[in-house]
């Protein structure tokens, strides 16, 4: 332990005799010995008044918090993002208008599905979670190395996750992929085939963190000075370039080195190889929104780059590792909903649910409303509110008031601030109260059949390759079938080589294309 704070004055006393290398207990008092427990005599019972031992042992016994509910396993870094072209006229957040200025970041990479303690080359999406310490608060881009989703609507997430992890009666398959809940629910989810067909391709057996993309995924806003809003979508670039593993090697590492990708990500920024990305921004208006094949407020949809460029303005660069794993890594709590002003949410149904949803997690992961004041989730902008109490609250505010407005404290007082606050952007509107799917979130086939057509042979033969060995490894006829029936919808031949390698000895029937939105059933 190397804390060397003394509560409220933060003052240290130097007290006679002690010195900052002996060891103390968590009350600040020397131990003598710290090998043996206190005995009733010299072979005699261990005695429950040793509290010195009893308060180690506690605060072993405490050690463990719950593992996230998804992407439990990542690693972090340390790093800083550099802006090289500003966005102003687009939006008035400082960090993309300010050429030059270096803004502090953490990053964590993550696998989805996963326990902690899984393997790093598990086929499955990583994350790509990067939290901004800007001048005007956190801003943190919680995204993916695939810029698609599974679900258009966060109300099924928890079924997503459910089928993803090991089946509740046995707890096993680990293996997020080769698993009859999995493939169960995705073929009866449409709506998940673009992102099947890429957690089948190479890009999610990485060759390791620093060669991997990230994607905002969704639609996000920038608002500029005069409340005008663009639709923006976020991209990450690794300078690396891209390379993925071939399943093979990904078989072996996961036996040989389960840690293949956090070592490898450690030993870099040791080196000082430090990894580096380009941030790159998609932006369109509203007129292009309108204009375009599919709704910007689908998860499950890309903007096509030859229709709108990405445009590269600033450079991440990782250059320290976490100092301490538990500390930081395992701690940080990224949040959707953590944006800074010039900087907005869509009405992306998925993005709308993940608001919710991160934070009421933390606030049990992280044991309490206070886990902001966590040294890796604080601001390091100055940050002052009235906010107060509750578990493990770490600051020591001073004064009587605790309330605003009030009229004890005008100089030193907090007050909100019209001109700089955040504000959201002032969007219309209007329409009835429904659980509805809007239509234009029906097409769930083109944009996975563009992205199967786009692959190079190679990489269409290892997407086929990948499905053949994840189904052949559910044992469910029907559900081998009903894939089978969703790849007719995409692409022939690929339904054909999967079916002739699962054995199937004719194709089924195509399923009918627009089965996700269930508007037909309200009444
Ligand atoms: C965690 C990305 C959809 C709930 C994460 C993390 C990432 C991520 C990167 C790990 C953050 C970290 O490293 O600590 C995404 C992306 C999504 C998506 C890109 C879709 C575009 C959702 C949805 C929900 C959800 C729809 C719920 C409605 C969670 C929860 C955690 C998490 C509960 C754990 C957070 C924690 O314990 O700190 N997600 N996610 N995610 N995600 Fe998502």
């Amino acid at each position: 332990m190397s804390q060397h704070k003394s509560g409220n004055a933060g003052e240290l006393h130097q007290s006679a005799g002690k010195s900052n290398k002996d060891l103390t207990t968590a009350q600040g008092v020397t131990v003598a010995d710290n090998q043996n427990w206190l005995k009733g005599g010299q072979r005699g019972p261990s005695l429950l008044e040793d509290q010195i031992a009893r308060e180690k042992i506690f605060h072993f016994d405490h050690e463990r918090i719950p593992e996230r509910v998804v992407h439990a396993r990542g690693y972090g870094a340390h790093g800083v993002f550099k802006l090289n072209e500003s966005l102003k006229g687009y939006t008035r957040a400082r960090i993309l208008c300010e050429v030059g200025e270096e803004t502090p970041v953490f990053v964590r990479f993550s696998t989805v599905a996963g326990s902690k303690g899984s393997a790093d080359l598990a086929r499955d999406v990583r994350g790509f979670a990067v939290k901004f310490y800007t001048r005007e608060g956190n801003w943190d881009l919680v995204g993916n190395n695939i810029p698609v989703f599974f679900i258009q609507d966060a109300i099924k997430f928890p079924d997503l996750i459910h089928a993803v992890k090991p089946a509740p009666d046995r707890g096993f398959p680990q293996a997020q992929t080769a698993h009859d809940n999995f493939w169960d629910f995705i073929s009866l989810t449409p709506e998940s085939m673009h992102m099947v067909m890429w957690i089948m391709s190479d890009r999610t057996i990485p060759r390791s963190f620093r060669f991997m993309e990230g994607f905002g995924v969704h639609t996000f806003r920038l608002v500029n000075e005069e409340g005008r809003s663009h639709f923006v979508k976020f991209h990450w670039k690794p300078r690396l370039g891209m390379q993925s593993v071939v399943w093979n090697e990904a078989l072996k590492l996961n036996g040989m080195e389960p840690d293949f990708h956090r070592r490898d990500l450690w030993e870099a920024i040791e080196a000082g190889n430090y990894p580096q990305w380009d941030l790159g921004v998609q932006i369109f208006d509203q007129e292009f929104a309108d204009s375009f094949d599919f709704d910007v407020l689908d998860a499950t949809k890309i903007i096509p780059e030859e229709q709108v460029p990405v445009r590269t303005i600033g450079t991440l660069t990782l250059n320290g590792n976490a100092r301490n794993f538990f500390a930081e890594t395992e701690q940080v709590a990224f949040c959707t909903q953590n944006i800074v002003p010039g900087i907005d949410h869509s009405n992306d149904p998925l993005l709308q649910g993940r608001n919710f949803s991160y934070l009421d997690t933390q606030l049990k992961r992280l044991g309490g409303p206070n886990f902001t004041h966590i040294p890796v989730n604080a601001p390091r902008c100055p940050f002052h509110n009235y906010q107060r109490d509750g578990h493990m609250t770490m600051e020591v505010p001073e004064g009587r008031v605790n309330y605003e407005p009030n009229s004890w404290d005008e100089k030193d007082g907090v007050r909100e601030n019209p001109q700089t606050g955040f504000t959201s952007f002032a969007e219309s509107l209007g329409g009835e109260k429904a659980r509805i799917r809007a239509d234009s979130f029906a097409d769930h086939y083109s944009q996975a059949r563009q992205f199967y057509c786009s692959q190079t042979d190679t990489e269409q033969q290892h997407i086929q390759d990948a499905l053949v060995f994840e189904l052949s490894k559910v044992q469910r006829t029907q559900i081998r079938q009903r894939m089978v029936s969703h790849l007719l919808n995409i692409d022939r031949k690929l339904a054909r080589h999967v079916a002739d390698g699962l054995g199937l000895d004719k194709l089924p029937a195509k399923t009918e294309p627009a089965v996700a939105p269930r508007n037909d059933l309200s009444p």
